[in-house]
């Protein structure tokens, strides 16, 4: 399990993008964030992580506590992935999932040849989220939600126990995003992952979300299971604005 306590992000200059908030994600659960742009999504995935430092309270997580003072095992525990994949495009699929497997090594390990249990790892990895046929091609020459896919391979390679993704669908069109979501869903659900996922998508979230916790103003304004999430809610959410249409960009 992960917990935040009183956890407050407040970044230089004085914004206050998370007020005290204290929430446990429980093993298994695939937890839904949602929020207008600017809402604090990010800041708290990346909290969770320890990529932002909160300004009051804390992370903790099972195996570790106070996830700063564990910060390379909690990391080597949990993937991450990005609206833009952040891949290396002249390189492999396999080489790029093989990335995520760094995390595990020592710095000087690191420069050194991975072994071929590592590379059995990533083929592994690379199975499951369908792309054997493409481990050998450059990144780049792969669509958008092939690239996503080789995202969440190469953080499934780190044998995780907790995903974060921080928007993993928006920059695909509506029917691969669901695609995408559906495999990354699935395979936490099989390996009984925990998940913390912000999308721009109600219907998304409504479909994949266990749990649904929703910010406004870097305040919880919804925590709940997604058929409670009423179109009262809905408007605490995003105000009196209609929701965004989905990006209707086709991946190339
Ligand atoms: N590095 C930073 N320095 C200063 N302010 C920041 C920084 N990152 C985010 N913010 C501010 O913190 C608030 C929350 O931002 P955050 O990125 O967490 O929102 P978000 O919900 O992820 O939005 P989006 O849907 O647009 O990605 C915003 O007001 C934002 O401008
Ligand atoms: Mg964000």
């Amino acid at each position: 399990m992960i917990r935040v306590e009183g956890l407050e992000v407040v970044y230089p200059g004085g914004n206050r993008a998370l007020a005290a908030t204290t929430l446990a994600f429980q093993p298994g659960a695939f937890t839904v964030l949602l929020g207008a742009s600017g809402a604090g999504k990010s800041t708290l995935l990346r909290s969770l992580n320890g990529l932002v430092r909160p300004t009051a309270g804390r992370v903790e997580a099972d195996g570790v506590g106070d996830i700063r003072r564990e910060l390379r095992a909690h990391r080597a525990a949990t993937g991450m992935i990005f609206q833009q994949h952040q891949l290396i495009g002249r390189l492999t699929v396999l080489s790029n999932v093989l990335m995520g497997r760094l995390g595990h090594h020592s710095t000087l390990r690191s420069l050194l040849p991975l072994p071929r249990a590592e590379k059995l790892l990533a083929l592994e990895a690379i199975g499951r989220v369908g792309l054997l046929d493409h481990a050998l091609r450059r990144a780049d020459q792969l669509s958008g939600g092939q690239q996503q896919r080789v995202g969440i391979a190469r953080a499934l390679v780190q044998k995780p126990r907790l995903i974060l993704a921080d928007e993993p669908v928006a920059s695909l069109d509506p029917a691969t995003a669901d695609r995408v979501l559906g495999l990354l869903h699935g395979i936490c659900r099989q390996d009984r992952l925990t998940a913390v996922v912000s999308l721009h998508q109600l219907d998304f979230a409504r479909r994949y979300a266990d749990r649904i916790v929703a910010l406004a103003g870097g305040h919880v304004v919804f925590d709940g299971r997604p058929e409670m999430l009423t179109p009262d809610i809905v408007t605490r959410i995003y105000g009196a604005h209609p929701q965004p249409e989905p990006e209707l960009e086709i991946a190339a």
